[in-house]
């Protein structure tokens, strides 16, 4: 249990961006847009903390990156919970809308929703015994697609006066994390871990 808790992590701070957005919204719409913005939000550093945990204890190995990427399954999930919260904020944000979205805009959003369910479904002893080589297959590809779908999220944000800030700083964050994976890979093999 001492391992898991960056699921209650997870969806403690999801939920509390959830109320978060509806203390701060003016009307019911701007309440759950609020909370759907604010929960995406929420989810990042823990995204971060799963997408980097194998290269951070390459590249720095010290106790608590080893302890990082032993638990970064736990942080997957984290996300994962954290990112449930964000699917009930922007279905109602989607509902209430006055702007209606086209079936094509939900797409890139809804194929990383999938891998996050597959990725959460699998995350398991049993599952990657089963799997085999295509559970590492399945879980590369997710983490890249989620990866993408932040990094264009934010980079969308950069044009707009308003949440320029934002989507720059969120923007390098994500860039800096590529970066960091792809000078891990040319660093020797991880250590093992506990
Ligand atoms: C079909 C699926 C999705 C829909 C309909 C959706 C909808 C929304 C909505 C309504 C917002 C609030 C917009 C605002 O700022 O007013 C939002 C924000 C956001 N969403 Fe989602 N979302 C989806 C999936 C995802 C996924 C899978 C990710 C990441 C992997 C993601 C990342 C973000 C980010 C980064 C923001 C902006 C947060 C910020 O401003 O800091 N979304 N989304």
């Amino acid at each position: 249990m001492a391992r898991k808790w960056p699921v209650i992590l997870g969806l403690l701070v999801g939920l509390g961006m959830l109320l978060t957005g509806f203390a701060s919204g003016a009307s019911v719409v701007e309440q759950w847009q609020l909370a759907a913005r604010w929960t995406a939000r929420a989810g990042f550093p823990l995204f971060l903390a799963t997408y980097l945990a194998s290269s951070l204890v390459r590249i720095s190995p010290a106790p608590w990156s080893r302890a990082l990427a032993r638990d970064r399954r736990w942080w997957g999930l984290g996300f994962a919970a954290s990112h449930t919260v964000h699917f009930i904020a922007l279905v109602m944000a989607t509902r209430l809308s006055p702007e209606p979205r086209t079936i094509v805009s939900l797409i890139p959003g809804g194929v990383a929703y999938a891998f996050i369910l597959l990725m959460a479904l699998t995350s398991s002893n049993t599952a990657m015994r089963a799997l085999g080589r295509n559970w590492k297959r399945l879980h590369a590809a997710g983490i890249h697609v989620i990866w993408l779908i932040y990094t264009l999220a934010y980079a969308k944000r950069i044009p707009e006066p308003a949440s320029r800030t934002i989507g720059l700083i969120m923007t390098a964050l994500a860039l800096t994390a590529l970066a960091i994976r792809l000078a891990a890979r040319r660093k020797q093999p991880r250590p093992a871990l506990a």
